[in-house]
């Protein structure tokens, strides 16, 4: 299915903490193999082994003391790293990349989150991303103490919150928020799934959006058979 030359597509999940984007990036991927395509699954921050060592990093808090400027950047060192060594390479193959978690997490975790300018921030986002964007960025939508319940629920939470979801509700509140404008200001990319329902709802709802943003636009774009 993923046609001989062509370039593959960037899927992106993102949202906040305990909206299930981890469990569902794995069932895309599942679903998109069951109908022949090519798919890759990575995440951020992390998907390279440099990438991977920053993730470390930045998620036990040790930079959480440099500032929201410098978290950041990190942040984009990590995504230059996994995007030169996983992503391009992957969709230059003609595969497709399911990740979990991409720029826009910076946009609202750092930005609305860290209360970073935007100037900044679209900066970084040139820089570390050139002219790659995602096909399609799905942003999984939960109301924030509901999604921080269900973190603490997961088997890893007995290890202690991590770096970011040891912040208060009303830090978890304006990422809501933030993640909610970042689809609003750009419908064509985004895709708002309220993933506050059943788990195999939400996996329809993502099947749903799939087939119809990206594998039907495939399927009209391809060159008719001479
Ligand atoms: P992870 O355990 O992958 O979180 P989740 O299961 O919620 O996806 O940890 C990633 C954390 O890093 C998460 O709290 C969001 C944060 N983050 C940023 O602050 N900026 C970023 O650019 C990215 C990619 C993640």
């Amino acid at each position: 299915m993923n046609p001989p030359g062509a370039r593959g597509c960037l899927i992106t999940l993102e949202g906040g903490e305990g909206a299930g984007k981890s469990t569902h990036a794995i069932r895309l991927v599942r679903w998109l193999r069951q109908l022949g395509i090519k798919a890759i699954l990575t995440r951020e921050p992390g998907g390279s082994p440099g990438a991977e060592v920053l993730r470390r990093v930045l998620l036990s808090g040790q930079m959480a003391s440099l500032g929201p400027a410098a978290e950041a950047i990190l942040f984009g060192a990590a995504r230059v790293d996994h995007i030169d060594r996983t992503v391009e390479p992957a969709l230059s193959a003609g595969k497709f990349v399911v990740c979990d978690r991409f720029s826009d997490s910076t946009r609202a975790y750092q930005g609305a989150g860290g209360r970073l300018d935007p100037r900044f921030l679209r900066a970084l986002e040139r820089v570390t991303l050139g002219s790659l964007r995602p096909a399609l960025t799905l942003i999984f939508d939960v109301p924030a103490a509901e999604g921080l319940a269900r973190a603490g629920r997961r088997p890893s939470a007995a290890a202690g919150p991590d770096r970011f979801e040891a912040e208060d509700l009303e830090f978890h509140e304006r990422l809501r928020a933030a993640f909610l404008a970042i689809a609003a200001a750009e419908p064509g990319r985004c895709a708002v799934i309220n993933a506050a329902r059943p788990e195999e709802e939400v996996a329809q709802a993502v099947r749903d959006v799939v087939a119809s943003r990206l594998l039907a636009k495939a399927e009209r774009e391809k060159v008719p058979n001479a």
